[in-house]
């Protein structure tokens, strides 16, 4: 029987337990992404509650892409210093911390027409309508180069890895989707081509910071519209990722403001369930590959993730809301308090005063 609060190996990194504060943009820094000290007592608290891998909020890789303001930046080595300090606070504690590293592109309306947003394609994001520049063989490799070096500037701050943002239809995600990704170059066309974009920048990564550094990968189940990214298709990606080295697979998806609509229908042949809306499409992918998976989203009962993880393959559990409700959570249940999350996952934390649970914590 697996446990919850066990010890298990992820690439390299030993976890004291299989919670994972899925990464949450907090907007709590520096108008130039900087750390501040709120930042810092924010990690501090998840540290301190127990979370046994935190994976940051998506910080951009190149300075003039900031999708959202008050994220965190991994653009240029003057973050080294300051992450430096972040990572061994985490360690105090004995947790472990992933930065996730993104592009983010055409699915925001900040800063719209003052910076040059690429895209695959000429193809308007959905939910935003903003449309984006194609991007020329050139620009594709200054993008991968400047994920490379992120991934070299997490390693240096002392990260134990770096998750790369492939899902939630950010750049990466969209050159996987044949909705958004017109290409006839290289880039374009296949899933084999389309997947191109995301293994360069894995495998140029792979080469930069070694063997041993867990390099993960966030992706989207499917894209649950016709004409986007099929869960037949990720799960072709997944086995490629694993193919070619990648330490684990987060399986998310692009439904959380709608979750409400979305549980209780099927998508791909699998159901979006109110418990872990993505459960079903991380189970499949996990009889599929040999490397972790971890399941994020609507999450909420320890009994419930017990039983999932022993009904499945499924390693780890990510919680991103109910920490901004109670960055103490898993600290609670492991102490024997059961309860269910008190996050009602209403989705009201986003702020322009930073991003934190607005009906609990006032
Ligand atoms: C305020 C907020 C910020 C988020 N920021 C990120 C992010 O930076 N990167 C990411 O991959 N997902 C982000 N997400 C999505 C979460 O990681 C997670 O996938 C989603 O909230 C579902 O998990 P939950 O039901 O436990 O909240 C964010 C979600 C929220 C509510």
């Amino acid at each position: 029987m697996k446990k919850l609060f066990e010890k298990t190996q992820l690439g390299n990194m030993t976890l004291k337990n299989r919670f994972v504060r899925s990464a949450t943009w907090e907007n709590r820094t520096t108008k130039d992404g900087h750390m501040t000290d709120e930042l810092y007592k924010v990690y501090e608290e998840l540290a301190k509650g127990e979370v046994g891998l935190i994976v940051t909020g998506y910080a951009n890789v190149v300075k003039e892409e900031q999708p959202n303001p008050g994220m965190m930046g991994i653009y240029n080595d003057s973050f080294i210093d300051e992450y430096k300090k972040l990572t061994d606070l985490v360690h105090e504690y004995d947790s472990k911390i992933l930065m996730q590293i993104a592009y983010g592109g055409t699915k925001t309306t900040y800063n719209l027409g003052e910076r040059v947003i690429f895209a695959p394609s000429e193809v308007a994001e959905r939910g935003t309508n903003t449309l984006g520049k194609p991007m020329t063989k050139d620009e594709i490799d200054y993008i991968v180069n400047a994920f490379v070096e992120a991934g070299r500037r997490s390693m240096e701050a002392g990260f134990d890895g770096v998750e790369i943002h492939g899902a939630h239809t950010y750049l990466i995600n969209q050159f996987l989707s044949p909705y958004y990704n017109k290409r006839e170059d290289e880039y374009g066309g296949s899933l084999e081509n389309r997947m191109r974009f995301l293994m360069e920048i894995y495998s140029k990564m792979r080469e930069k910071v070694g063997h041993d550094y867990p390099i993960l990968v966030k992706l989207t189940a499917s894209e649950f519209f016709e004409g986007g990214l099929t869960f037949e298709e990720t799960r072709i990606i997944c086995k490629k990722l694993e193919e070619i080295g990648v330490d684990g697979i987060e399986i998310s998806g692009n439904i959380h403001g709608k979750a409400k609509s979305m549980v209780g229908q099927s998508f791909d042949g699998y159901e979006i369930k109110q418990e872990g809306y993505f459960l079903e499409y991380g189970n499949v992918i996990s009889k599929d590959i040999n490397i972790p998976v971890i399941t994020v989203g609507g999450l909420k009962d320890i009994n419930n993730i017990d039983n999932i993880l022993n009904e499945t393959n499924i390693d780890y559990f990510a919680i991103s809301r109910p920490l901004l409700t109670e960055p103490n959570l898993i600290k609670r249940w492991k102490d024997g308090d059961e309860k269910q999350v008190k996050c009602v996952r209403c989705s009201k934390c986003r702020t322009s005063n930073g991003n934190y649970c607005t009906v609990f914590n006032k």
